[in-house]
């Protein structure tokens, strides 16, 4: 199978599953679920879902035991969006190629919508024993992975990093702490929720974990670098968003040509510590590919 094929089939099974844990029949509830569906369906690339069935297939696991964990890491990775687009936040009005939730719904139902997504997520872990026969010790694994990633010694902590020094300059060492947390950290959460479906061993835990922290860490650049050179109808979100909101980049920090020769710098590192993963054919290509996408 072509590394594209598998890609969309990847994908196609996500949505898919991703589909099921959003069917209501409350005529009260319609509207949330019309919102969380509305941000969720709205396309996406689906890195992260996609890294945790990879992972899991790369370490020998049976792909649809990592399904619920793959459906999570998007709900929540959805979730952040929502609330990163927010008034309150970087304050932009198009995400995924719509206007963001809060245009769409309004701003409660876009926060109510981010709740949603995010309590839904452990729902389907909680459930995954049940749903998708994963054992539950990789449930629990999964649990205490996505809370921790995505929490705030994760995600949200990155978010507070990001939000607190608009405006001030950042020094690497900061900044790079800062997208290790708010992009790195649920990149690392999909990779090692992927081993753990596997039931993978702590080195091979942490190997999953290192290659998420470096990809991550690319992948921020990247997005940094398409915020001032990419096309917004590609991108499928406004362009020049850290400029208005006064944010310390790579950009900003070192130039575009050293910007981008650290996201080069960091890729390699990624497939670095793929080297020890066996089955890492896929996900050395994906990590190549990332490094020139557009969007
Ligand atoms: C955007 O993530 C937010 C960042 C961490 C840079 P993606 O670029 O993966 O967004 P989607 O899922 O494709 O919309
Ligand atoms: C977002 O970083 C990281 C999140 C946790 C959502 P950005 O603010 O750069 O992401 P985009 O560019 O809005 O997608
Ligand atoms: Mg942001
Ligand atoms: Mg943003
Ligand atoms: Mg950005």
């Amino acid at each position: 199978m072509t590394y594209e094929v598998r890609m969309n089939e990847d994908i196609e099974l996500i949505n898919r599953e991703l589909t099921s844990y959003f069917q209501n029949s409350d005529p009260l509830l319609q509207s949330i679920f019309d919102a969380m569906q509305y941000s969720l369906t709205a396309g996406g690339k689906r890195l992260r879902p996609v890294l945790t069935l990879e992972f899991c297939r790369a370490l020998g696991g049976e792909v649809r035991h990592a399904v619920p964990f793959a459906c999570a890491v998007e709900m929540i990775h959805c979730y952040s969006l929502i609330h990163d687009d927010l008034p309150c936040m970087d304050d932009d009005d198009l995400r995924r190629g719509k206007p963001s939730c809060h245009i769409q719904f309004g701003e409660a139902n876009a926060l109510l919508a981010g709740d949603g997504l995010f309590t839904m997520a452990f729902q389907a872990i909680a459930d995954a024993p049940f749903s998708h026969q994963a054992a539950p010790a990789a449930a629990l694994a999964a649990a205490g992975i996505l809370s921790r990633r995505a929490g705030v010694r994760g995600m949200i902590g990155g978010q507070v990093i990001d939000l607190e020094h608009e405006g001030t300059p950042v020094a690497e060492p900061v900044l790079r702490q800062l997208h290790s947390l708010k992009t790195s950290a649920l990149i690392q959460a999909a990779c090692e929720m992927g081993a753990a479906a596997a039931g993978a061993d702590a080195e091979l835990m942490d190997e999953a974990g290192e290659f998420g922290l470096y990809l991550g860490l690319a992948f921020q650049i990247i997005d940094d670098i398409l915020d001032v050179t990419g096309d917004q109808q590609v991108l499928g979100k406004p362009v020049g968003s850290d400029a208005q909101n006064q944010k310390t980049t790579y950009i900003t920090l070192l130039g575009m040509e050293k910007a981008k020769n650290t996201a080069a710098v960091y890729t390699e590192r990624a497939a670095k510590s793929l080297q020890k993963i066996p089955d890492h054919d896929f996900l050395l290509r994906l990590t190549e590919q990332l490094l020139n996408r557009n969007f």
